[in-house]
C-alpha cells in the first residue's frame, strides 16, 4: 500500500497531497506543452507540487528524487530522461513506502514493483505509424536520413524500432544515416547539416520530434533546397510549430504524441497515495496528420 511509514495515509495535516515531479527538462515544444499541462493539473486538483527540471541529465533526475524521499513526500512521479539506471534510487523510495508514477517515458528494469504505474505513448507504434506512412507515399529507391532523439531514451529507441519494422518490407527504402539530435530544435540543425554535406542523394528525413524536424528544414533551406519538396520530411508530436510547418508545406506527415498528461497524472497521483490498485500501463489517445489535417485541425490546437 502507499501508506507511510507513521500508518498514515500520506497526506498532509490538511490533506494536501504533495507530488515530486522531476521533468526530463525543456528540451521541445512537446515539454512546454507538458510541463504546463502538469502545473496547471496540481493546481486545479489541490496538489502541492514540487517541480524539478534535471536539463536531460539523467544524475540531476536522480539527485530530485533523492530529494523528494528526504523530504518525504507522499508521491514521486518523473518522466525518466533514459531507459536504464534507475532500479537504485527507485529501491530508496519503495523503502521509504514512497509510491513513483513513470510518465511519458518508461524506464528497463526487471523489477516492475518499483513503480505503480506508466502512463504515456506507445512510442513503438507511433515508430510504425511513421514508416507505414512512408511506405504507402514512396514509390522508387528512397533515402532516408533519421534524426534520434536522446540516445538511451525511451522514444528514441521505440521510435527507431517501430519505424525500422514498418519499412523493414520494402526494399526501395533505405535508412542512410541516423544520428543523435538530443530531442532539440539546435541539434536537429546541426546534425542535418552534416548529413547534407555528406549526402547528395537525402529523399527523406525521419525526426524524432518536431524540433529536430524544424532544425532541419532550417539546414535544408540553407542548403538552397526547399524543405517539403526536395526533401521531404516526417515527424513525431505534433505541436504548434510543427503542425503550422506542416499546413504549410515544410513537413509532410506528423505523428501525434499527446503532452497533456497532467489531469491523468493528478488522478492516478490521488489513487495510489489512497493505496489504491492502479492499471500498470496506461496508453494515451493519439493520431497522425497529413498537410490538410493539420490545416483543419489548426485553429482549435491547445499547443
Ligand atoms: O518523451 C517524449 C518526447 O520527448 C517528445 O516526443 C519530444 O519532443 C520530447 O523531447
Amino acid at each position: 500500500t502507499a501508506c507511510g511509514a507513521d500508518g498514515s495515509d500520506g497526506a498532509g495535516d490538511d490533506g494536501t497531497l504533495t507530488l515530486g515531479f522531476a521533468q526530463v527538462g525543456a528540451e521541445s515544444g512537446w515539454r512546454t506543452a507538458n510541463t504546463e499541462s502538469i502545473q496547471q493539473a496540481a493546481e486545479e486538483a489541490g496538489i502541492d507540487l514540487q517541480f524539478s527540471d534535471a536539463q536531460q541529465k539523467q544524475e540531476n533526475q536522480i539527485r530530485s528524487i533523492r530529494s523528494y524521499i528526504q523530504q518525504d513526500v507522499d508521491v514521486i512521479a518523473f518522466s525518466p530522461v533514459v531507459e536504464t539506471g534507475w532500479d537504485a534510487v527507485l529501491l530508496e523510495a519503495q523503502r521509504a513506502d514512497i509510491p513513483v508514477i513513470l510518465t511519458d517515458r518508461a524506464i528497463d528494469s526487471e523489477d516492475d514493483s518499483l513503480y505503480e504505474t506508466f502512463l504515456g505513448s506507445d512510442f513503438v507504434e507511433e515508430g510504425r505509424k511513421a514508416g507505414r506512412w512512408l511506405v504507402d507515399n514512396s514509390d522508387g529507391p528512397t533515402n532516408v536520413v533519421e534524426l534520434q532523439g536522446t540516445t538511451g531514451a525511451a522514444p528514441a529507441i521505440d521510435r527507431k524500432e517501430g519505424f525500422e519494422e514498418a519499412v523493414s518490407g520494402s526494399s526501395d527504402i533505405e535508412v542512410i544515416a541516423t544520428q543523435d539530435g538530443d530531442f532539440t530544435r539546435s541539434g536537429g540543425k546541426e546534425v542535418m547539416e552534416a548529413f547534407l554535406n555528406s549526402h547528395d542523394d537525402i529523399d527523406v528525413v525521419y525526426a524524432h520530434n518536431d524540433d529536430m524536424g524544424l532544425g532541419a528544414i532550417e539546414a535544408i533551406r540553407a542548403a538552397g533546397l526547399e524543405p517539403g519538396e526536395d526533401i521531404r520530411i516526417i515527424t513525431v508530436d505534433a505541436v504548434r510549430a510543427g503542425m503550422e510547418a506542416l499546413a504549410e508545406g515544410e513537413i509532410n506527415f506528423i505523428v501525434e504524441c499527446n503532452p497533456l498528461l497532467g489531469e491523468q497524472l493528478m488522478e492516478l497521483v490521488e489513487q495510489v497515495a489512497a493505496g489504491e490498485e492502479v492499471t500498470k500501463r496506461i496508453e494515451v489517445e493519439e493520431t497522425t496528420f497529413t498537410q490538410e489535417e493539420a490545416e483543419a485541425a489548426l485553429p482549435d490546437r491547445q499547443y
